[in-house]
């Protein structure tokens, strides 16, 4: 996390000095969020990607020239282009490997992690960096109460290593592009400028009702395919966007809260980062314990979705 941290009481009264008008309660009645972390000016992605790759290559004991892959799930790049993962190998003091950004917005880590595994799998790459890596304060718009109160930035990352025992047992992606105008932002670069609004614009509700819906639908599919149960899930690490839609898939999947890792509260939604940052929360604290079965989960634009279920 960027040092920056912002309270719910920082955040209220920074906007009603610009006559924007929430309250604490409010916010967290309705998302469970308390804090978020904001990157100073000149902090891009690659730069919260890079501390968090460093964490992740230590945790794992693996040498940065050791890696062979390098994924960065991420929808605030430093650079329309080159992509976050080739900024991010350089400062990594690494050339060589294949790198590639991942766009699927909150869904973006379940994505690269699929990606990853499958390119594992095939014997493309031996030692993967996965990296979720996000400055969405960049693309809020402070005037909307909706949505600024929502997000922060962060970012995460794995080691992926080809092994004869899966850790990734199984995964479930989907996309639904019909959705595109219920969470985007809108604007590009033309010609110089910027054409359209640059700011995240949402529809809180319907995202809401079809998030609740499809990560159901993900969790009992990633389940079959990989030959289990509800009653084998050890945690359910999901995107961590709001803490109504966490309780409610707990609740649907029959499961306790206390199996639900949560780091919302003092997060805000991170999109991509939102699910490492959660993961690493919870292993570094001894929640998540060695051999336990984990079931990560994402949605987000797109609209996309998707579960990867794993043995830590
Ligand atoms: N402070 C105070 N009041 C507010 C605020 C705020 N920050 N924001 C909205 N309100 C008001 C509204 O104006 C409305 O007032 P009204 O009844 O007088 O019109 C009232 O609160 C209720 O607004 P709703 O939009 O109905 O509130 P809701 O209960 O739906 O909660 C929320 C809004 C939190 C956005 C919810 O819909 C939600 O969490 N949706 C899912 C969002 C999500 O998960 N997004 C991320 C997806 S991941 C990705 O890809 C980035």
């Amino acid at each position: 996390m960027p040092p920056h941290r912002l309270t719910n009481a920082d955040l209220v009264a920074e906007l009603a000095s610009q006559g924007v008008e929430t309250s604490d309660h409010w916010i967290v009645e309705r998302t469970g969020i308390r804090a978020r972390h904001f990157a100073a000016n000149g902090v891009f992605s690659s730069d919260l990607g890079l501390e968090a790759s460093r964490n992740a290559l230590v945790a794992a004991g693996v040498a940065a020239e050791d890696i062979d892959l390098i994924i960065v799930a991420t929808s605030t790049p430093d650079m329309v282009f080159p992509s976050t993962a080739a900024i991010l190998q350089h400062k990594l003091g690494i050339a060589g490997c294949p790198v590639f950004d991942v766009q699927a917005v909150c869904s973006g880590f379940v994505y690269a992690l699929t990606v990853a595994d499958a390119m594992i799998q095939t014997g493309s790459a031996s030692k993967a960096l996965v990296v979720g890596a996000e400055v969405f304060s960049r693309i809020l718009d402070f005037k909307d109460r909706t949505t600024c109160v929502l997000f922060g930035d962060g970012a995460g990352a794995v080691v992926l290593e080809a092994s004869r025992t899966p850790g990734i047992l199984a995964s479930d992606l989907h996309a639904d592009g019909k959705h595109v105008g219920i969470l985007c932002v809108p604007g590009h670069v033309s010609g110089g400028q910027i054409l359209g609004d640059p700011l995240l614009k949402m529809d809180g509700q319907a995202v809401f009702k079809l998030a609740v819906g499809v990560l159901e639908d993900a969790a009992r599919a990633v389940l079959a395919k990989a030959g289990k149960t509800e009653a084998d899930i050890d945690w359910l690490v999901p995107h961590q966007a709001n803490i109504r839609i966490m309780r409610s898939t707990a609740k649907k999947l029959a499961l306790p809260m206390s199996k639900v890792v949560v780091t919302v509260d003092q997060h805000g939604n991170t999109s991509a980062a939102s699910i490492p940052l959660a993961l690493d929360s919870a292993v570094r604290s001894g929640q998540i314990k060695k051999g336990e079965t984990v079931m990560l989960e994402g949605v987000g634009g797109g609209f996309t979705w998707g579960a990867v279920l794993l043995n830590f």
